[in-house]
């Protein structure tokens, strides 16, 4: 129950998160999946709040609460999460910082795949629709600031420079994954902030902490021109 108008850095704009990784049926009983915890989106999702936003975070499976505050949405696969994205539109602002399956089962059983007789199951892949190209190419109802994230693990800030031409965002978030402790599953995380004004590298901190400054930072953005 909201008795006052929320304040804050985002007070009064719609902030649609992803968090998560995606799971990508292999048969009703099976699926791909990633190493992505959600800590990095949810801690984002949750400082959106604190800074007054109106917060629906799209989440894959996740062993994490649903942050206080904000309208949490789970879903499990790629096109499942698209879906939800667009069915919350429109937002201000999107951070897409969920770990998506690049690719799925094509051929997914409808039924348990069995053992049969040593012959191997054959996986086709096929590639799971780009959530953040997906929106930030939108003509209508595109939000005015996108912001995606890059998992790398190594030449991390030209990728990330690649992606955000690539994907056309506003703002990559760039994290070396295979940093030291292990950034995925982790609780701090060193990112890079790239967007056409240039790199910003930020010190190691919490993932709470990165969640506040990005929050904080996005806040100020000069959308459609400079940081
Ligand atoms: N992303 C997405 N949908 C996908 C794949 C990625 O929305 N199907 C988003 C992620 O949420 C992230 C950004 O795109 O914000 C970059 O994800 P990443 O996996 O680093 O990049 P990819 O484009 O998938 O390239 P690659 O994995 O080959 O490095
Ligand atoms: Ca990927």
């Amino acid at each position: 129950e909201r008795l006052l108008a929320p304040s804050g850095p985002l007070a009064g704009r719609h902030v649609i998160v992803t968090s998560g990784p995606t799971h990508e049926p292999i048969d009703p009983v099976r699926y791909i999946a990633n190493r992505s915890s959600g800590k990095q989106g949810h801690a984002i999702a949750k400082a959106a709040a604190e800074a007054g936003a109106r917060v629906t975070l799209v989440s894959g499976p996740v062993d994490l609460p649903d942050p206080a505050g904000v309208t949490t949405i789970r879903v499990e696969s790629a096109r499942d999460m698209l879906a939800a994205v667009e069915q919350a539109l429109p937002a201000d602002i999107g951070i897409f910082a969920a770990a998506v399956a690049d690719w799925r089962v094509a051929n997914a059983g409808e039924q348990k795949i069995k053992k049969d007789g040593g012959r191997l199951p054959e996986l086709a892949l096929t590639e799971n629709p780009d959530i953040l190209a997906t929106i930030s190419r939108r003509n209508e109802g595109r939000p005015p600031l996108m912001v995606g994230f890059a998992a790398e693990t190594e030449h991390v800030i030209e990728y990330a420079k690649r992606k955000l031409a690539k994907k056309g965002c506003d703002l990559i978030v760039a994290n070396d994954v295979s940093a030291e402790g292990g950034v995925m599953g982790g609780d701090r995380n060193t990112v890079h902030l790239v967007s056409q004004a240039g790199v910003e590298t930020w010190p190691t901190l919490d993932k709470a902490e990165v969640a506040r400054r990005l929050v904080e930072r996005l806040g100020t953005w000069n959308v459609g021109g400079k940081a």
